[in-house]
């Protein structure tokens, strides 16, 4: 079933062409990955793919809702309520410990606060966090971190979780390993995923891998089947 359609999307800042003609369709729970140079529309597109960002054309199709036709106020609910996301860094609060960090979007959704960080206290455990639940940001390290922030994109049972660059502060091996627990939960939680990144290793946790370049999808590779798929713990 395809969750996410995109047709012809096009995004202009000036006389750059961030999107010239992009389409793109994820099916539910699959991961894709997208590469290519820098500048060449990555960030843009997983940015109008979220609904962040609002293309000068073009549509955006999530389950039958047109994402590129809601008011700003409909477009944040659902990305609250049906997205997770991952950033490259710095998205945790810092004064907030591991369980009320991973825990916040249910928090903001209004869910009581028990509940909320039962469930992000047992997420952070199948993510190999069990223990460090009450530790800050700066008590963990860049990898535990982004566990962390994997946990939080995934509280909410999202059905797309989108990632731009979710290991790129982190050293190659930390960032394997970052990269296999987010597939693997995402997976596991039912959850497409749409990663960025720049390692070509990745096809390994991936089933497509999206090439782009100067704005449009230049190549699309398909991985076979994982052999490498770690369950989680
Ligand atoms: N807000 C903006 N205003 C003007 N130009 C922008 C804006 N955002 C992106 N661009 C331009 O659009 C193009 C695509 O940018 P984008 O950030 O999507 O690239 P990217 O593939 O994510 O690059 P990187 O790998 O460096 O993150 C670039 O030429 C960029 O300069
Ligand atoms: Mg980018």
């Amino acid at each position: 079933m395809d969750i996410l359609t995109a047709r012809g999307l096009v995004m202009t800042y000036g006389s750059t062409r961030a999107l010239d003609g992009v389409d793109v369709t994820v099916r539910a729970g699959e991961s894709v990955a997208v590469m290519g140079p820098s500048g060449s529309g990555k960030t843009t597109l997983l940015h109008v793919l979220a609904g962040v960002l609002r293309p000068t054309s073009g549509t955006v199709d999530l389950a039958g809702t047109d994402l590129v036709a809601l008011s700003d106020a409909q477009r944040t609910r659902l990305r609250r309520d049906d997205f997770g996301f991952v950033f490259q860094s710095g998205q945790l609060l810092a004064e907030l410990p591991a369980d009320e960090n991973a825990a916040l979007p249910l928090l903001l959704a209004g869910r009581p606060r028990a509940a909320a960080t039962a469930r992000a206290r047992e997420l952070l455990a199948r993510l190999g966090l069990a223990g460090m639940e009450r530790r800050r940001p700066g008590e963990l390290s860049g990898g535990q971190a982004q566990r962390v922030a994997i946990a939080r994109a995934l509280v909410g049972s999202p059905s797309v979780v989108f990632a731009d660059e979710p290991t790129g502060a982190l050293d190659q091996a930390t960032g394997r390993e970052v990269l296999d627990l987010l597939t693997s939960a995402a997976r596991a939680g039912g959850a497409a995923l749409v990663v960025v990144t720049h390692d070509p290793g990745v096809a390994r946790w991936c089933d497509r891998t999206l090439a782009m370049r100067d704005g449009r999808v230049v190549g699309e590779f398909r991985a076979p089947a994982p052999q490498h798929q770690v369950p989680l713990p």
